[in-house]
C-alpha cells in the first residue's frame, strides 16, 4: 500500500490502495471509568491505563505522519466530578508532564495547550508552559492538549477579544469575518481537524472543538480509551481514507 504522508505504514489495505493520512486528528479519550469498573477496579485505574494508551497513540500518530494530534484530556465541565477524581486527574497530568516531557521532546513533538488558563493552579500552569517552551522549536508533530477546555468557553473568550478590538477601533465591525474569529480561538493557526475520534461508544462532541469540526469526519470505535491501540488507530485512518469529503460541493469523483 502507499500513503500520502508518513513512514513505515503497515495498516492493512489492498495492495496499491492509497491511504490518505489526515493532517489533523482530534481524539476524545472517553471510557476510562467504564473500562475500570468493568474490571472491578476503581475509576482512577482507568485513568492510569488511559495514560498508557495516550503514550502509544502519540508515538503511533507521529509514525503515521499526522501533523497535528489533539487530545481532549480534561473539559471545562469535568470540574463537576467528585473532588477526589478531579484531584487524581490533576496529579496524573502533572506526573505525565514530569515523566514524559523529555521523551516527547526527543520525538521532536511540539506541545501546545488549548483551554482556559486563568484560574488554573499555578503549579499546573507552569508545567504546561514549561512543556510548550521546551518543545517550541520542534519540527515534528504538534500535540495539542485540550485541558480545562470547552468550546463554548473558547468562543466566549474569542468574542470578548474581538469586541475589545472593535471597541478600541482596531477592527471595523464590517471586517469581522470567519478568519477574524478563527484567529482569536485557542487553535489559531492550526488546521481544522480532519478526523475526530471518540472512543467508548458515545456519539457526541461534549463541547469539543465546535467551531473547528464544522467539516470533520467522525469515527466512533467501540472501544474504551485504555484499549485503543495502534491497530485501532490504523482502522480509524483507513475508515477516514474511505470517506468522501464534499465540503458542500460535489464528490471529487463526480466532479471529474
Ligand atoms: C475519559 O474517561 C477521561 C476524562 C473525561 C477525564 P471518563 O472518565 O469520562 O470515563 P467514563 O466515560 O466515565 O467511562
Ligand atoms: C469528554 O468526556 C471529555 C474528555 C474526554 C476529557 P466526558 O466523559 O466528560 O463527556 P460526557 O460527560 O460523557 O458528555
Ligand atoms: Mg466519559
Amino acid at each position: 500500500m502507499t500513503v500520502t504522508a508518513g513512514l513505515d505504514v503497515s495498516a492493512p489495505a489492498e495492495a496499491g490502495e492509497r491511504i490518505a493520512v489526515p493532517r489533523h486528528v482530534a481524539v476524545i479519550m472517553d471510557g476510562n471509568g467504564r473500562w475500570a469498573v468493568s474490571r472491578g477496579l476503581p475509576r482512577t485505574e482507568g485513568h492510569r491505563a488511559g495514560v498508557t494508551a495516550l503514550r502509544r497513540t502519540v508515538k503511533h500518530a507521529a509514525r503515521r505522519g499526522v501533523e497535528v494530534l489533539t487530545i481532549f484530556s480534561f473539559s471545562s465541565e469535568n470540574w463537576s466530578r467528585p473532588a477526589a477524581e478531579v484531584g487524581f486527574l490533576m496529579a496524573l497530568l502533572e506526573r505525565f508532564v514530569r515523566r514524559d516531557l523529555a521523551e516527547i521532546h526527543r520525538q521532536n513533538v511540539r506541545v501546545r495547550m488549548i483551554g482556559e488558563r486563568s484560574g488554573l493552579e499555578p503549579s499546573i500552569l507552569s508545567l504546561i508552559e514549561e512543556g510548550e517552551n521546551l518543545t517550541r522549536d520542534n519540527t515534528g508533530m504538534t500535540l495539542v492538549v485540550a485541558f480545562n477546555y470547552g468550546a463554548r468557553n473558547e468562543m466566549v473568550r474569542a468574542m470578548r477579544a474581538l469586541a475589545e478590538d472593535v471597541a478600541a477601533g482596531r477592527i471595523a465591525p464590517a471586517a469581522v469575518d470567519e478568519a477574524a474569529i478563527a484567529a482569536r480561538l485557542d487553535t489559531a493557526s492550526l488546521p481544522d481537524p480532519d478526523l475526530v475520534i471518540r472512543t467508548s461508544g458515545e456519539q457526541r462532541l461534549s463541547n469539543f472543538l465546535l467551531w473547528q469540526s464544522a467539516y470533520s469526519e467522525f469515527y466512533f470505535p467501540d472501544l474504551h480509551w485504555p484499549d485503543f491501540d495502534e491497530a485501532a488507530f490504523d482502522r480509524a485512518i483507513e475508515a477516514y481514507s474511505a470517506r468522501d469529503r464534499r465540503f458542500g460541493g460535489l464528490s471529487a469523483k463526480v466532479a471529474r
